[in-house]
């Protein structure tokens, strides 16, 4: 009998013809997926593409349908989910909807630990306190300790979110749609901040969603397009981000430019610019 393959502890995401269905319909798959250490990836297409399903079986969240999804090293299926979550930070839509709005900042990033990890309050106070501050200050929201969440914000909010994803210390960084509502500003100064991560070697691996290239953060250096659940095409940000793909992904005729590390997306004009008739 052939022994039974193991995962490969170097891969934190390993997807081999993952889907997921529900009523006989496909969220996303098949998808055959690897994301090493040291890996910074980016996951765009349209509205309904399957980017959130894909994320949340990253997540640990939700299994798949067919397949096998392994995740740092341990098959799901086959390991306590709980097991696995204190070790992947995620920041998404759903987990802000769950946060109350008295709840202080520091609270909110200190519990990130004790909601995950069931630990013990009192024995681990001060060094969790040190590293609320530390995590804070990675995203320059360390003013903001004293706050209550619901004061804050859209883009403080989203820069809290990560430090508290970023708490318990990850191996894996998953990020759904981090600069959603924000302004130009705050999607710049966010954008900034996790160009900053990406480059920090000591950064955990990290997946970010997002509908717009804008948004992709310097240092990122692999991307996934989606349309349908399906792959349109993955691999070295480079050779992923082309106009082409991008066309095949949005199902229209995209123009890419990049200016100093940065990506901008825009339609491509139906005729040329000076064109007369
Ligand atoms: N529980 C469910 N049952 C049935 N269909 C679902 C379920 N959850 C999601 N879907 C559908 O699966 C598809 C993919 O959804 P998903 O949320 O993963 O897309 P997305 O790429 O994140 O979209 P968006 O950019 O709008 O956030 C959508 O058509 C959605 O309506
Ligand atoms: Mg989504």
């Amino acid at each position: 009998m052939d022994p039974v393959p193991q995962p490969d502890p170097d891969l934190l995401i390993d997807f081999n013809d993952v889907t997921v269905r529900r009523s006989g319909h496909t969220l996303v798959g098949p998808v055959t997926w690897q994301v090493e250490l040291d890996e910074r990836w980016v996951v765009l297409g349209p509205n309904g593409a399957g980017k959130t399903s894909l994320l949340r079986m990253a997540a640990a969240e939700m299994y798949p349908t067919s397949g096998t999804a392994n995740l740092l090293g341990e098959t799901l299926g086959k390991v306590d989910m709980s097991e696995l979550r204190p070790r992947i930070g995620l920041s998404s839509a759903a987990v802000a909807s769950r946060i109350p709005r008295d709840e202080t900042v520091s609270d909110l990033v200190v519990s990130a630990g004790y909601a995950v990890l069931g630990r013990w309050r009192e024995r681990y106070d001060e060094m969790d306190t040190d590293r609320a501050v530390d995590v804070l200050e990675s995203l320059g929201a360390e003013h903001l300790s004293d706050r209550a969440y619901g004061t804050l914000s859209e883009g403080e909010r989203k820069r809290v979110l990560i430090a508290r994803a970023l708490m318990t210390d990850p191996e894996l960084l998953l990020l759904d749609e981090p600069a959603a509502g924000l302004d130009l500003g705050g999607r710049e100064e966010l954008v900034e901040r996790l160009g900053d991560l990406a480059s920090d070697p000591d950064a955990p691996a990290t997946v970010l969603v997002t509908h717009h290239v804008e948004e992709i953060p310097a240092g990122f250096t692999h991307a996934m397009l989606l349309n349908e659940g399906s792959v349109v095409s993955q691999g070295l940000l480079t050779d992923v981000l082309t106009s082409e793909n991008l066309s095949e992904a949005f199902r229209q005729s995209i123009t890419l430019d990049q200016i100093d590390g940065r990506y901008f997306a825009r339609r491509s004009a139906r005729f040329g610019r000076h064109r007369t008739r």
